[in-house]
């Protein structure tokens, strides 16, 4: 974290504040630990038998899996991305001209979470304008897989196919899910679905079951919630359900989202309901802050708190939530010290109700196995960009992040550039290339320039990555 605060380019101030609220954050999380150990006992010692050992029976004690994190993700022919592949370290970061395919890599990664939803076909068509809106020109299907990894067992694969039948029909032709449990020269094949027939490998009886599947259904959509002899499809339904991902977080002004005809955004008041993670576009910002302030311990609070006082003013006295009693709905509105009229979430800026969401992200905790998100500096100014990266670099000790920006300022405040930054370029057959930083290269550059941003933005983008194209 040194290298963080020093990359960040924070005043001393700054930066002892910085050190008391990490300091009162880690004595949080110790206390939070005790009391969950002590509150859930039972299920703790269980949750770790299952993740040491192959001791499946496990499973059907209703307790999920060990949480993977995301290590690969690959894509081909969803528009720009012919055939992409990417390996994930805990943070990426990517940049790219427009149209490069940032967008189209996090559409990727929403398709894969849900593909284990029961109407996932039907999406396809409804929100995502079937094989017109998602296939590369003249490519008959689209792939889609990634790379689970944890505690929970050997790194596990899957892969989908979505083919177009015809006439714009869609339906899911190919499904494969493989371990590498490091016997024999390939991968163990647990899961291998040719259109409508699946075969699945049943490890109480050590044979494949062989059955039919609807075309518009997943065979992992079939198995959600099910107990079955394979304990592979648990924890890769855990995985691809905890992928969380954001757009640019939606601020509109409320006198533009009227005239604009716009849904709800974070400054509106949302019906009181339990909120474990940020939801899509922060539309439950209130009731973030609702379960942060109610469902944290007090000093997990007021360390919250330090964090919102850190990048919108030490003025802030608190992040209040109101309850409408008429109606259940919560709002959000700012307290600042000896001021008695609150700021409510509507008369925010958008780049404070932008950061108040990044801080939720950081503080919910939520179970993540990959964290994307993009267009990651609308609204920030540089300084709370460089909170915002500091915030991914704690984030990413529990999971992996992948973010994407067009800020190169942002790049110049990673800890670690050469294993987040990822480029992405189009080829001459407009098609997404990725690639990674040349470590040597950026060493040299990193002692003339700021940052590799710096660097990047001075016209050294080729040698710092590779002439590549
Ligand atoms: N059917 C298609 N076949 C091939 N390429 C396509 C197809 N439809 C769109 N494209 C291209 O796919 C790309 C989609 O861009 P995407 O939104 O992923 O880019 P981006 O990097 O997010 O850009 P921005 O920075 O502007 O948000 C564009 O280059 C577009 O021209
Ligand atoms: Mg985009």
């Amino acid at each position: 974290m040194g290298a963080t605060r020093a990359a960040l380019g924070l005043d001393e101030d700054d930066r002892a504040l910085d050190e008391a609220v990490r300091a009162r954050d880690e004595s949080a999380r110790g206390l939070d630990e005790d009391a969950r150990a002590l509150d859930e006992g039972g299920a703790r010692v269980r949750e770790l038998g299952f993740s040491r050992g192959r001791r499946v029976r496990l499973l059907f004690t209703g307790v999920p899996p060990a949480l993977d994190r995301i290590t690969k993700l690959t894509v081909s022919n969803l528009r720009c991305l012919e055939s992409v592949e990417i390996e994930l370290g805990p943070l990426n970061v990517g940049i790219g001209g427009n149209g490069s395919g940032k967008s189209s890599v996090v559409e990727a990664c929403w398709l894969l979470r849900r593909s284990v939803a029961e109407g996932f076909v039907s999406e396809l068509y409804s929100e995502h304008v079937g094989a017109v809106g998602l296939f590369r020109r003249g490519a008959r299907s689209v792939s889609l897989g990634v790379r689970c990894e944890g505690d929970a067992g050997h790194p596990l694969d899957y892969e989908l196919e979505i083919r177009d039948m015809g006439s714009g029909g869609l339906a899911v032709s190919r499904e494969r899910v493989s371990l590498h449990n490091g016997k024999g020269p390939s991968p163990f094949r647990v899961l291998d679905r040719d259109a409508n027939v699946a075969r699945v490998f049943d490890t109480k009886t050590g044979k494949s079951d062989q059955f039919e599947v609807a075309p518009n259904t997943t065979v992992i959509a079939g198995f959600r919630g099910r107990p079955h002899e394979q304990p592979a499809f648990p924890r890769l339904v855990n995985a691809l359900t905890s992928i969380e991902v954001h757009l640019p977080l939606s601020t509109v002004p409320r006198w533009a989202s009227r005239l604009l005809r716009a849904e709800p955004s974070m400054r509106d008041s949302v019906l009181l309901q339990p909120a474990g993670r940020l939801g899509f576009g922060a539309e439950n910002l209130a009731n973030c802050y609702f379960a942060l302030r109610n469902d944290k311990s007090e000093q997990h609070w007021q360390t919250t708190m330090d964090y919102v006082r850190l990048g919108l003013g030490a003025d802030i006295e608190s992040v209040n939530t109101r309850v409408d009693p008429a109606g259940g709905r919560v709002a959000l509105s700012l307290k600042r010290f000896g001021v008695e009229v609150q700021e409510s979430a509507f008369a925010l800026s958008e780049g404070m109700l932008t950061y108040l969401a990044y801080v939720a992200l950081l503080r919910l905790e939520a179970p993540t196995s990959l964290l994307v998100l993009d267009e990651l500096e609308t609204h920030l100014h540089p300084r709370l960009i460089n909170r915002l990266v500091a915030f991914l670099d704690t984030i990413s000790e529990r999971t992996t992040v992948l973010a994407f920006t067009h800020s190169d300022r942002l790049l110049d405040a990673l800890p670690d550039p050469a294993r987040s930054v990822l480029l992405l370029e189009l080829t001459e057959s407009h098609a997404t290339q990725v690639r990674r930083p040349n470590e040597e290269a950026l060493k040299t550059w990193l002692d003339v320039y700021a940052g590799l941003g710096d660097a990047r933005a001075a016209g050294h983008q080729k040698s710092v990555f590779g002439a590549g194209l």
